[in-house]
């Protein structure tokens, strides 16, 4: 049987994993700038998290959501306590389009209202209501058309105030990556985020702050939307949360109320997944994960701002991206296929980097170097073919 073919992949076969390096089949070392797209918060294979895992395969791996199952509210207690937002309320599932799904759901049967507010370079997921509010035509299936989305620009508070006057009654909620990621790491301004929350109280919709990318303590801050210092009403997490064990799920402000079968879930909150997730927020804790993704970051980012042809280094904490002018359109295959560095991209000119929180200084020192090699190289090169021509 074939695989169906929708990845365009790398020809590299990754085989194992510690920290920020991975070792292919060959033995070749390679630095993860990358993070298996956001997912590695804590580093591969963190001994701390491959134990919580062992310890809890040998217990139990899975039982339904049937049972009273306490390893979930311990993870809830663990999330509350690190996140500051301890008076919400834990739905787990198993992804971050799942996460949104369940979301935006959930703010249309808490509202009772069909319309949703999302942004241009948008990108929340897959599944159907998760894609129809992603800014992304090439993958929304006919069947996912929805008329109840709406794209509009990315910080213009103007268009977003005239189009909650003129609709505002009928919104279920406003979706946002504080930072986007798939669109190529575009910050939403603090003014921005401060007014959704202003006008989902004035109009009564439900501010869902997509933090499947951003969140988990990427930015510096448990959840970037904590920067510009007010509360969202749904926070939606996957990525990092499990460092690679599958798991997502919503934070829930308490005046959002539960009903049973309201949502649901077979796999979402198994023994397993939560015993990975709470393997993840001790090591959160334990290495001050959120203040190393800070200081790292900043230095990150000063030394990638003094490169100067890097074009609108921009991104929070560990979250980091730049524009990479045409004449260096090679850099990011050959920092993979000559330094062995894996870092993200996002059409048609970006360089992402979204490593593990532990990242050290000299990994990121060693980044550096090589980025300024090549950055090197390559002008050599096109310096060279023009005086041949
Ligand atoms: C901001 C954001 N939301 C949602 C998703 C979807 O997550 P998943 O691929 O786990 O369904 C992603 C994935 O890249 C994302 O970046």
């Amino acid at each position: 049987m074939k695989l169906f073919d929708v990845y365009p992949i790398n020809n590299i076969n990754i085989v194992r994993a510690q920290g920020s390096t991975v070792w292919d089949d060959k033995g070749n070392e390679y630095l993860d700038l990358y993070g298996g797209h956001a997912v590695i918060s804590i580093g591969h294979t963190h001994p701390h998290w491959v134990k919580r895992i062992e310890d809890q395969l040998h217990k139990i791996a899975f039982y339904s959501n049937s049972v009273q199952i306490p390893i979930q509210q311990e993870l809830a207690q663990k999330l509350g306590w690190l996140s500051g937002k301890d008076d919400y309320q834990l739905f787990l599932c198993n992804s971050g389009a799942e996460a949104n799904e369940n979301a935006l759901k959930l703010a249309s049967f808490h509202t009772g209202r069909k319309k949703i507010v999302a942004f241009k370079k948008s990108f929340h997921g897959r599944t159907s209501l998760a894609v129809a509010a992603t800014d992304n035509q090439a993958i929304v299936a006919p069947v996912n058309e929805t008329g109840n989305v709406v794209f509009l620009p990315f910080n213009d508070e103007d268009a977003l105030k005239k189009y909650m006057l003129q609709n505002g009654d009928e919104v279920a909620a406003i979706i946002i990556e504080s930072i986007q990621g798939v669109g190529g790491i575009n910050m939403a301004n603090e003014s921005f985020l401060q007014l959704i929350r202003t006008l989902c109280d004035q109009y009564g919709a439900v501010f869902i702050a997509d933090e499947v990318q951003c969140g988990y303590g990427r930015s510096g801050k448990f959840f970037t939307a904590d920067y510009a210092g007010v509360n969202a009403d749904i926070y939606s997490m996957a990525k990092g949360m499990g460092n690679g064990f599958p798991i997502g799920g919503i934070l829930i402000a308490p005046h959002i109320a539960p009903k049973h079968g309201m949502l649901g879930t077979t796999f979402g909150g198994n023994h397993l997944a939560c015993a990975a997730a709470l393997g993840v927020l001790e090591v959160i804790e334990q290495e001050n994960l959120l203040e190393r993704a800070g200081e790292n970051g900043n230095y990150l980012m000063t030394e990638l701002l003094k490169i100067g042809d890097l074009q609108n280094v921009r991104g929070k904490g560990l979250m980091i991206g730049f524009d990479v002018p045409d004449e260096l359109k090679d850099l990011r295959k050959n920092l993979l296929q000559k330094h062995r560095i894996f870092t993200g991209e996002a059409k048609p000119n970006v360089i992402r980097l979204l490593p593990a929180l532990n990242l050290s200084k000299e990994a990121i020192d060693n980044f550096l170097q090589a980025l300024k090699e090549e950055i090197n190289a390559l002008k050599f090169a096109k310096e060279s073919s023009t005086v041949a021509q």
